[in-house]
């Protein structure tokens, strides 16, 4: 055994485990590629405060093999990055940053450059161009899996149509197929979730769909903010002490953390029983384990939330209107929270009685509604997650809710029945996705408890849209039965006060006005 023991490279492990990153098989590796790409893409444009501009094209060459096409209007890339960045897994700008991103593990796009790669033979082409005065960028790369390192093929200047901007293609067995879990069903909702963005789709056959800017106003800009105290475990803090460039302790408190102040920093020295003019580097783990301890026991403040920002109630209602056509929506947004000294946001959206449902069941008529369950459509950073939504906190959260206070009917621990779509959205610093493929967010329960409270929220409001109109149909249903029952009201009054018929005539007409008035009211 002692011989065959060796160095495993991150690239040949992810090789073998590619189910890990979203590519088990052609059809969802089609779909994680192509995510891959447009979320980087609407990163890096937003980072750089530009309106998203992206055109997806997706070409089938033989009955297996596709060519993918993502080209955004963002600020490029530097030419001396591209091969890492697309060729080395675990490389990338968003990892050891505390800011709210669609991206955030540096494995993204040259996971799917590997994929592409080992299924087809090809390199990844990249055009980028970061400067108007200049020419792009055309690069050729491939991963050396055995060393996760990039081999650039072919480096040569080009022109390119934009100003700046950066366009990846990636040639990899796949297979293109419509649904619930496509790359069109993707695209739907990433216009959903982003009214900013314009984003151009040609499909394999040769069509083109095109999804036009909502909104002219930048979506709010993140700012990058530093851990906070409460959700720094003790390894953790042990690794940053011996890693920090402050020469003091209650220095490297105050300023490696977030709200922190230089008072309190020397409080918690105090409490820790440990100098505040020790050096961090030379802390001792018994001496981090007293430091943990005391900086729990101390009030600190929540961490500061302007770090993440929302879609928004207006948005997020118009965002379903643009694919949803239903007879009420509503919109919730819940006030940041911090899990595990993370700030996240919890935000909400429901539709509810939207075309689609209302044909297959005739119209209305609650028992036809109650054939079709809710479709819960989640987001995480403004990305829609398509897969494993029965391992996701939101499909928990929403299963746990007792749909029966808002006149919905439901089985226990299920999505409610009903024609209705509800979205689900929740921003954060730092997602806790399940794995690495980015499909599922944990069970932390302060996580949890959000998500109920906003779609709560959404469902009271539904819950009173629905008794309203419950009541005008039982109304209409009685006005119904005495419309139906007028001429025998006639006959019977003739009988019983002999009136002439003329009489009678004048005595059903007055009854009908005085119906069609209330019915008016
Ligand atoms: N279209 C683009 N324009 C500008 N920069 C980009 C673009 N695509 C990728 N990058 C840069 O390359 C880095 C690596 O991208 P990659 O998708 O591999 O990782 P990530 O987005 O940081 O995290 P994740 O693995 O969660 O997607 C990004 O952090 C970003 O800095
Ligand atoms: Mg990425």
């Amino acid at each position: 055994m002692a011989a065959k023991q060796r160095d495993i490279s991150i690239s040949e492990f992810f090789a073998k485990n590619r189910h890990l990153l979203g590519f088990d098989n052609p059809r969802k590796a089609l779909l994680t590629a192509i995510k891959e790409a447009v979320d980087n893409s609407m990163d890096a444009c937003e980072e750089a405060h530009i309106l998203p501009e992206i055109t997806v094209s997706i070409k089938q060459l033989t009955e297996k093999k596709f060519t993918i096409t993502i080209k955004d209007n963002g600020p490029g890339i530097v030419s001396e990055q591209i091969p890492n960045i697309f060729a080395k897994l675990l490389y990338g700008s968003k990892f050891h940053s505390l800011k709210m991103s669609r991206g955030q593990q540096g494995i993204g796009i040259s996971a799917a450059g590997m994929y592409g790669l080992l299924t087809t033979g090809e390199p990844v082409q990249i055009i980028s161009r970061t400067d108007k005065r200049k020419k792009a960028s055309h690069c050729h790369v491939q991963i050396d899996t055995s060393k996760n390192k990039p081999l650039v093929v072919l480096d040569e200047d080009c022109d390119f149509d934009l100003p700046t901007g950066t366009q990846v293609t990636i040639t990899l067995e796949g297979k293109y197929q419509k649904g619930k879990q496509s790359v069109d069903e993707y695209l739907v909702q990433t216009a959903m979730a982003n009214p900013h963005a314009t984003i151009i789709y040609n499909l394999p056959d040769g069509s083109v769909y095109e999804y036009k800017q909502q909104s002219k106003k930048m979506p709010f800009v993140p700012v990058e903010i530093k851990p906070h105290p409460y959700g720094v475990e003790l390894g953790l803090l042990y690794k940053m002490a011996k890693e920090s460039t402050s020469k003091r302790l209650s220095a490297f408190l105050h300023h490696d953390f977030s709200r922190v102040s230089s008072n309190m920093a020397g409080g918690i020295c105090k409490k820790a029983k440990l100098s505040k003019n020790a050096r961090p580097a030379s802390l001792s783990l018994k001496e981090a384990e007293v430091l943990h301890t005391a900086i729990n026991e101390t009030k600190i403040m929540a961490p500061p939330v302007n770090c993440i920002g929302p879609i928004g109630e207006n948005e997020l209602e118009q965002g379903l209107k643009r694919t949803v056509e239903a007879e009420f929506y509503a919109a919730s947004t819940r006030k940041p929270s911090v899990y595990r000294g993370n700030p996240f946001l919890i935000e909400a959206a429901i539709a509810y009685g939207f075309k689609t449902a209302q044909n297959k069941s005739n119209g209305d008529g609650d028992d036809e509604d109650k054939q079709v369950q809710m479709e819960l459509k989640r987001f995480a950073n403004r990305v829609p997650l398509l897969y494993q939504q029965g391992a996701c906190a939101i499909h928990k959260a929403v299963g746990e809710i007792n749909w029966r206070n808002y006149s919905l009917s439901q089985s226990r621990g299920t999505l409610p029945m009903g024609p209705m779509v509800l979205m689900v959205h929740i921003a954060s610093v730092w997602v806790p996705f399940t794995s690495e493929s980015k499909e599922a967010i944990a069970h932390y329960p302060e996580i949890i408890k959000e998500i109920k409270l906003a779609v709560q929220e959404c469902g009271r409001k539904l819950g009173i849209y629905l008794r309203k109109q419950k009541r005008i149909r039982q109304e209409m249903a009685k006005r119904g039965y005495i419309e139906t029952y007028l001429p025998y009201i006639g006959e019977a009054l003739q009988e019983i006060l002999l009136l002439k018929d003329k009489q009678v005539e004048t005595v059903v007409s007055r009854l009908k006005e005085v119906l069609e008035k209330t019915r008016q009211l």
